[in-house]
């Protein structure tokens, strides 16, 4: 077995990373110790790899995981990106040795070197990700785990599954963004109960929250995430990355200049879209009458 530099490797002509065998295509995707990628059929299972560390992460994982999600931009296997843990455990949020204790006697460049790798993946690259993220909390989420859990587009957890912004118990405020990400999804009062608190909530106080569109049994929670990512798959990528920019931005801006950033990037979506859905789902509804637009998408590939 050769490891090459950008972290994947051949075993009888299978290209391997993480640990594990990758399944179609020789198309190499970099990636490494702590995160295992498989592809099935347009979904990209992206997965926190370090069960025995409950998938705290630390400064590899943070280095491996952007150039992973670089990589599945351009990657035709992922259409939708699932981000979960390996485990019992989504993650147990910033590695309290390696990230921390360990870095805390370096340079302060240095320092802020390593904060920026965190950063780097889990909001920027999450929140601005051209295709469809999903979070899948299937267990413990801690602290730092939050941001990469809101700046995923959607989220379901596990009933079972545990959160906590336990900060407060080991005598840091919630920064690295957590704080911001609650603020984004939570309100007022939810946010600074638990973050002034550091309670523990399950699944379905998460969902009852808005922190997670919903929760399921954890047997349930692999098939509900798949069934879901399934639904966008099926609709238009273009208008999807479109729409989920759009949403993101406008939050933010006044009235005025959001309609007419709206119209921009409805411009925007319609000159850049190779399938010309627009044209394709009128004349399905209009002309062939074949589908309901208020019922479902229109054929794709047709
Ligand atoms: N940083 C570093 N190591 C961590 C970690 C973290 N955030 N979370 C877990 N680990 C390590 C433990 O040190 C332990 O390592 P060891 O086996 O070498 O002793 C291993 O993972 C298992 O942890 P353990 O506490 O025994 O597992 P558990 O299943 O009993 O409990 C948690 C799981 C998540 C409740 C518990 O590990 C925990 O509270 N972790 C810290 C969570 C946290 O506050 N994160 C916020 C960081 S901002």
């Amino acid at each position: 077995m050769t490891l090459n530099r950008a972290g994947w490797y051949r075993i009888d002509d299978h290209l391997c990373m993480g640990g594990e065998k990758m399944s179609t295509s020789d198309k190499p995707v970099p990636g490494g110790k702590t995160v295992k990628l498989e592809f099935d059929a347009g979904i990209a299972w992206v997965t926190l790899n370090r069960p025995k560390k409950r998938n705290a992460v630390n400064p590899t994982m943070n280095d491996e995981m952007l150039p992973i999600l670089d990589a599945l931009e351009l990657d035709d296997r992922c259409g939708v990106l699932v981000l979960t843990g390996a485990g019992e455990s989504f993650s147990a949020g910033m590695d309290l040795k390696e990230y921390f204790r360990e870095v805390d006697h370096e340079p302060a460049l240095k320092q802020a070197q390593v904060r920026r790798a965190a950063y780097a993946w889990m909001w920027r690259r999450l929140i601005n990700y051209p295709k469809p993220t999903i979070a899948m909390v299937n267990g413990w989420c801690f602290g730092g785990a939050f941001t990469p859990l809101v700046a995923c587009d959607l989220a379901i957890a596990a009933d079972e599954a545990q959160f906590g912004l336990s900060e407060i118990n080991w005598g840091i405020i919630p920064a690295g963004n957590v704080t911001r990400a609650v603020a984004q999804v939570m309100n007022h009062r939810d946010s600074l109960y638990y973050i002034m608190t550091g309670d523990t909530f399950d699944g379905k106080k998460a969902a009852e929250m808005g922190l997670v569109n919903k929760s399921v049994p954890r047997a349930q929670l692999r098939t509900e995430t798949e069934a879901l990512a399934r639904k966008l798959l099926k609709k238009n990528p273009t208008v999807l990355r479109h729409a989920k920019t759009a949403f993101k931005v406008v939050r933010d801006l006044d009235w005025d200049t959001s309609e007419t950033f709206l119209a921009a990037m409805a411009v925007s979506s319609g000159a850049s879209d190779p399938e010309r859905g627009r044209q394709k789902g009128m004349s399905q509804f209009l002309d062939e009458k074949s589908y309901r637009p208020g019922l479902g998408p229109y054929r794709r590939g047709e």
